[in-house]
């Protein structure tokens, strides 16, 4: 009688640690930082303590023989090492658990992969230059990465399935090479279609903007949820829904942030695969703060 009564006291206990765990705020934030000189700094944004997932954007140059480069638009200058400075902001984003990510593409520059071999290069380049490889040359510093996002929207369509295997070839026992992806919300995206087939990417933050086929709009949530219904059917396991920070920060798609905590969060929340939002970008959540109006939601 008295052990049965302890039992269910300590079910009762797990349970409740349980719901506080599984329940409310279960997903996580991703963030892209790096395309707008005016927003806070790396270390500040980390310190915010509002994301899981910093994305450094971009490197919009790379593959087909050229020299890669990357471009984070006022922070700093890498032509003369300018960038290297933000390895310690990168330490201490990391130390706070967060993960930060090296974002490859984006909407200007650049960029494709010309074969098989041009796929291997490329990886063994940022393996290298980012991740936990050598090179005299590391744009960001000493700082090892953890993984690199795709944020590939034009170029050709071929061989990112065969970087994202010999990137996800480096991962080793106590230091995995996270693979993140950022397609846009028309299903199937045509660029990251093959990658992503691979099954090999961590977190798949859809960009729910820019694309009238299947973002939100007031009269019709229907589109937003047919779209997510089919990025579940991704074999990766967990997917975010990518927005724009503020109404400036994309031609269309914003969402006003009790629209998406009352009306879409739950409807999406309720798949297996849910793992968060992903907001485009520190400087427009800088400005508005809809991560914070919507964090205890997501
Ligand atoms: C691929 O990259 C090369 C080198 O930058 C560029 O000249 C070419 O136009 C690119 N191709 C496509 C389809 O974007
Ligand atoms: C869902 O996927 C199918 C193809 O599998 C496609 O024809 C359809 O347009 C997609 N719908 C949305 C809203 O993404």
């Amino acid at each position: 009688m008295a052990s049965n009564s302890a039992i269910s006291l300590d079910f009762l206990i797990l349970s409740i640690i349980l719901v506080q765990i599984v329940g409310t705020g279960a997903g996580r934030i991703a963030i892209y930082w790096g395309q707008n000189g005016n927003e806070g700094t790396l270390a500040q944004t980390c310190a915010t303590g509002k994301y899981a997932f910093v994305n450094i954007a971009f490197l919009p140059t790379f593959g087909n023989g050229q020299k890669p480069t990357i471009n984070l638009a006022g922070h700093c200058d890498p032509d003369s090492n300018g960038c290297t400075r933000f390895s310690s902001d990168i330490k201490s984003c990391q130390a706070k658990g967060i993960k930060v990510m090296l974002s490859l593409g984006g909407e200007i520059g650049t960029y494709n992969l010309s074969s098989t071999e041009d796929a291997r290069k490329v990886a063994g380049y940022l393996w290298n230059n980012f991740l936990g490889g050598c090179s005299k040359s590391r744009p960001l510093g000493d700082a090892v990465l953890d993984g690199i996002d795709f944020a590939i929207l034009h170029g050709t369509t071929l061989h990112w399935n065969e970087l994202a295997i010999f990137l996800s070839r480096y991962s080793k026992p106590g230091k995995k090479v996270y693979l993140t992806a950022a397609p846009l919300c028309p299903f199937p995206d045509i660029w990251m279609k093959g990658a992503l087939q691979t099954g090999l990417f961590d977190y798949v933050w859809v960009q729910f903007y820019n694309s009238k086929k299947c973002e939100y709009s007031p009269d019709h949530i229907g589109k937003l949820l047919h779209a997510w219904k089919n990025w579940t059917s991704i074999p990766e396991t967990e997917i975010f829904l990518g927005l724009p920070a503020a109404p400036e920060a994309a031609a269309s798609g914003f969402i006003p942030a009790a629209v998406l905590t009352s009306e879409v969060l739950p409807a999406i929340k309720t798949s297996a695969k849910y793992g968060g939002v992903m907001l485009w970008s520190t400087y427009y959540d800088d400005q508005t703060g809809y991560s914070s109006s919507i964090r205890s939601h997501v």
